[in-house]
């Protein structure tokens, strides 16, 4: 039996690849390499010692997604493909509708033709939207303010249909915080293209050379220092959350819904301090105007995942900023892998 994995070259999907590999798992990916490199692949083995099965193209393809359905005994899937880029889906909104949207609906619908019911699909806090109480739990109203979270929001509306269409269906909807960090060797971690757009990759790049100076995005916000408040989750403790999901994933009645943070927030002064003092490397600031969309303080409350699904976040802000360094040190140094 396999677990099919969407998007596993991805910077969540290829941490949760190694912990399912890890676990025991047989994994087969799908990724269309829109954001991500093969060269992942390689460094999965690398870490894990075991070969994973990939196949490169869009889930948009049916005939080629059929065929790895009928070519593979799945027993469940882990969707993580899809574009998440905030600023860019306010940019180019029909990019994000058609592509994230399509390719669960597609996805869904192999599913059901080969009786695939196990599903944990790949969600944010970004469709919480302004949180009226803090820390926010899975029953906060979903208010996505942008069209990146809306499509988040829109599929899990999609699932919830599903679900209760056939009493087989069994979805996991899992709503991350502020992913962070990368695997402790060095080899995989998050690599956006270009200039950053979130905190911990920028703050990386300052240290490393690559970027002259942090933009602090306000300094004015009704915080403890006025800086926003976030909650940084590591990316292993995520990683390992998908596959805790996936051990209960039969307890799950048509479908349930879970944060995946660590219930902790941290400002960004907070972050640069932590940065600076686990690196030893100055990180330079300056506070500049607030960035428009973005809220004063956000950060879960975690404790239904850890009831429900026996997980809870083990690593801290120290632990999230030293596996950023080290991969970032590293990858500037091969500079192969633009994952
Ligand atoms: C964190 C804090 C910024 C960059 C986004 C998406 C969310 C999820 C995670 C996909 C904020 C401040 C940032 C910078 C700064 N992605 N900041 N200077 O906006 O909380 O969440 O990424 O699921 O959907 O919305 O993350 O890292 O961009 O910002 O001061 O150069 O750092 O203002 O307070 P965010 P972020």
């Amino acid at each position: 039996m396999s677990i099919l994995v969407t998007g596993g070259v991805g910077y969540i999907g290829s941490h949760t690849t190694v912990e399912l590999l890890e676990n025991g798992y047989d994994v087969i990916i799908i990724d269309n390499l829109s954001n991500s490199s093969k060269e992942t692949i390689s460094r999965i083995k690398q870490i894990t010692n075991k070969s994973v099965t990939a196949y490169f193209f869009d889930l948009e393809d049916q005939k080629k997604l059929n065929d790895v359905f009928l070519k593979h005994n799945i027993e469940a899937v882990i969707h993580f493909a899809g574009y998440k880029a905030v600023g860019e889906s306010v940019e180019l909104p029909l990019k994000y509708y058609k592509n994230n949207l399509l390719s669960t609906i597609m996805l869904c619908e192999l599913m059901e033709r080969h009786e695939v019911y196990r599903l944990i699909f790949s969600s944010s806090a970004t469709v919480y939207g302004a949180p009226e109480k803090l820390p926010i739990t899975e029953d906060s109203p979903l208010d996505a303010q942008n069209p990146y979270g809306k499509t988040k929001q829109m599929s899990e509306e999609i699932l919830m249909d599903l679900a209760h269409s056939n009493y087989q269906w069994k979805i996991a909807l899992l709503r991350y915080f502020n992913p962070v960090g990368a695997h402790p060797s060095g080899l995989i971690g998050e690599n956006p293209k270009g200039e950053p757009n979130n905190l911990m990759p920028y703050i990386t790049k300052v240290a490393t050379g690559e970027l002259d100076e942090l933009k602090v995005f306000g300094g004015d916000y009704p915080t403890k220092d006025g800086t926003g408040i976030r909650d940084y989750i590591h990316v292993m403790d995520l990683a390992e959350g998908h596959v805790k999901a996936l051990k209960k994933i039969d307890q799950i009645d048509k479908l349930d819904t879970f944060n995946l943070g660590t219930g902790r927030g941290y400002s960004v002064l907070d972050v640069i301090k932590a940065f600076e003092n686990v690196t030893g490397e100055k990180i330079s600031y300056k506070i500049v105007d607030r960035r428009p969309g973005d809220l004063a303080t956000c950060f879960a409350n975690p404790e239904k995942a850890t009831k429900h699904l026996d997980w809870s976040a083990k690593y801290n802000i120290d632990d999230m900023c030293r596996d950023a360094w080290r991969w970032g040190t590293k990858n500037k140094l091969t500079n192969t892998l633009n994952n």
